[in-house]
């Protein structure tokens, strides 16, 4: 009998390592014939601790586990599937996941993720092992047809990324992992690298092929300690199984990586200041161009992709580029694992075809809030993606439907507020966090962001409210097209999202406690 407790991050926070040990205690004291399994999350963040038991009928899932509900799972037969509150039936038919489309978190949660033979059993290496009969040009070619487009939040497309490096000249390339993951309410890349690591080795080794590339790193905050150890330990594993090295699989194509923590600035998710942290410079922002496709780390043409990209080439390769882009609309082709976060009902990673309305995704895949009350805005795609009201819920999530609406998908992160939100403290908050996480380099960022809080605390006084509003909608425009990267360029959607969806709660703070 196999039972699954969870070793992802935001299982450990709810206490997997403790119900683990109860299992164990309870295994060894009735003598069963029982092992616990440490695998990835499945995403459906509100029932963990999932834990998770392999029957004739498929695995069985419990939760939210707890230490102490241990015992009576025991008693209810819980290692043959029995029945008990705490019970979700199988796990392939709780419809958070029935619903979704699984193919770049298609392991994530089933697997050991430690597991190179768990991993190849699941169709792991399989993309590999076809790139390997490929030539860089006919790689490049499969995920520029694929559609695949950065899923750090830009959407630019990756095959034509790739390409850029392929063509550019220098005998020394590399590929950087951007896994800075700094967007809130985001835990995609975090769960890839916790739950499923070597598809991710297997990503950037295909990159390397595909560009002439033989180094690459993953380059990570330090506030993901699991991640880094489980990275680590599977770039061992992978190095020891020859699929790291000098000769990978035995081809004699040479491809090694390795892992680096940055130590937390929000603004070394930038690709530049990602390149200058890794050269063990400052996080500044360098100008663009030239780019770092052609000029980036030490000089030498570089892929930065996030590590969602890179996780979902193996499975393009696999399965074939037409597979993959059937899935999708528009210019938005494949899957994409959003990330429900915030106040909400079911909190987790919801991978599917981009497609789906706001509302949909919202109140029917998420439940609605969590407190039972009206949702009042959701703000997509990070600290600087806008807020959406519920009348704007019909919007396609989709790049360019996102874009229309002036907002932006991003690392595909939704977090939930209910009526209770005051919408001009999100804006205040908004500039503050600019501010702090600014790199100083350009003055509509650097200097703007600290205007725009002293305004937006003069709108909340009642100060000129009607010219400070007008004030804060010419610094948003001058911080939009003056700032010299997305932080201090993108701060101004939330910023005026809030204002433009929400007059009301721009207004002085005693009217609004007796309008409350
Ligand atoms: P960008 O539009 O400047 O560039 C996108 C990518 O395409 C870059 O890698 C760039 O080097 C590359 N590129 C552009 N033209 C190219 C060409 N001709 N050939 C080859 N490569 C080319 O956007 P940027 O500044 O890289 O990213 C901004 C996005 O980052 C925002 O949309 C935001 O959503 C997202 N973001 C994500 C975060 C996360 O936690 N994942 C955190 C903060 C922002
Ligand atoms: Fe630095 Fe802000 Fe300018 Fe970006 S916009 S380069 S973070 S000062």
């Amino acid at each position: 009998i196999t039972v699954f407790v969870p070793c992802d991050a935001a299982a450990l926070a709810v206490g997997a390592d403790k119900v683990a040990a109860a299992i164990s205690r309870e295994i060894e004291m009735r003598g069963v014939d029982a092992r616990v399994v440490r695998n990835g999350s499945r995403g459906l963040l509100w029932l963990e601790p999932m834990v998770e038991v392999r029957t004739e009928h498929g695995r069985i899932a419990y939760g939210p586990v707890r230490p102490g509900d241990v015992p009576g799972l025991f008693a209810a037969g819980f290692l043959e599937g029995g029945a008990h509150p705490l019970c979700q039936g199988r796990t392939r038919d709780i419809p958070f996941l029935r619903n979704q489309t699984r193919l770049t978190f298609a392991r994530c949660g089933v697997t050991d993720p430690l597991s190179l033979e768990d991993f190849r059993g699941y169709s792991g290496l399989k993309g590999l092992e076809k790139a390997l009969t490929m030539s860089p040009g006919e790689i490049v070619a499969a995920v520029t047809e694929s559609g695949l487009r950065g899923r750090g939040g830009a959407g630019f497309p990756t095959g034509i990324k790739w390409k850029t490096v392929l063509d550019a000249p220098g005998t020394t390339k590399y590929i950087v992992c951007n896994a800075d993951e700094g967007d809130s309410g985001t835990f995609s890349d975090r769960m890839v690298m916790e739950g499923d690591p070597f598809m991710l080795i297997e990503g950037m080794i295909i990159a390397g092929m595909a560009t002439g590339a033989t180094k690459g790193y993953v380059y990570t905050r330090s506030e993901y300690p699991h991640a880094i150890a489980t990275m680590r330990q599977a770039i061992t594993i992978a190095r020891e199984a020859n699929l790291l090295g000098l000769s990978i699989l035995g081809s004699g194509r040479a491809f090694d990586m390795e892992v680096r923590e940055g130590a937390g600035a929000y603004v070394c998710g930038e690709e530049t200041s990602l390149l200058n942290s890794l050269e063990g410079k400052r996080g500044i922002v360098r100008a663009k161009p030239p780019l770092p496709a052609l000029q980036g780390l030490f000089g030498c043409p570089t892929v930065v992709n996030n590590v969602i990209s890179l996780a979902s080439v193996p499975v393009i390769l696999d399965r074939g580029p037409t597979f993959y882009r059937d899935f999708g609309v528009g210019r938005s082709h494949g899957t994409i694992p959003i990330q429900l976060a915030g106040n909400v009902k079911h909190s987790g990673l919801y991978e599917t075809a981009f497609g789906l309305s706001l509302g949909e995704i919202v109140n029917d895949i998420g439940g609605g809030t969590l407190s039972g009350r009206p949702v009042k805005a959701v703000q997509v795609g990070g600290p600087l993606g806008a807020y959406f009201p519920p009348s704007l819920f019909d919007t396609i999530f989709d790049y360019e439907a996102f874009a229309a609406r002036d907002g932006l998908i991003g690392h595909a992160g939704i977090v939930v507020f209910d009526d209770t939100a005051d919408m001009l403290k999100q804006a205040r908050f908004a500039m503050e966090f600019c501010a702090i996480e600014s790199c100083g380099k350009c003055t509509p960022c650097r200097i703007g962001s600290i205007r725009g809080v002293e305004t937006v605390d003069r709108i909340a006084h009642g100060i000129e409210p009607e010219q400070n509003k007008a004030l804060l909608a010419d610094l948003c425009n001058t911080m939009k097209f003056g700032s010299l990267c997305a932080l201090g360029g993108f701060t101004p959607y939330p910023v005026m999202s809030a204002l433009k969806h929400f007059p009301e709660d721009f207004v002085p703070a005693p009217v609004k406690e007796a309008a409350e």
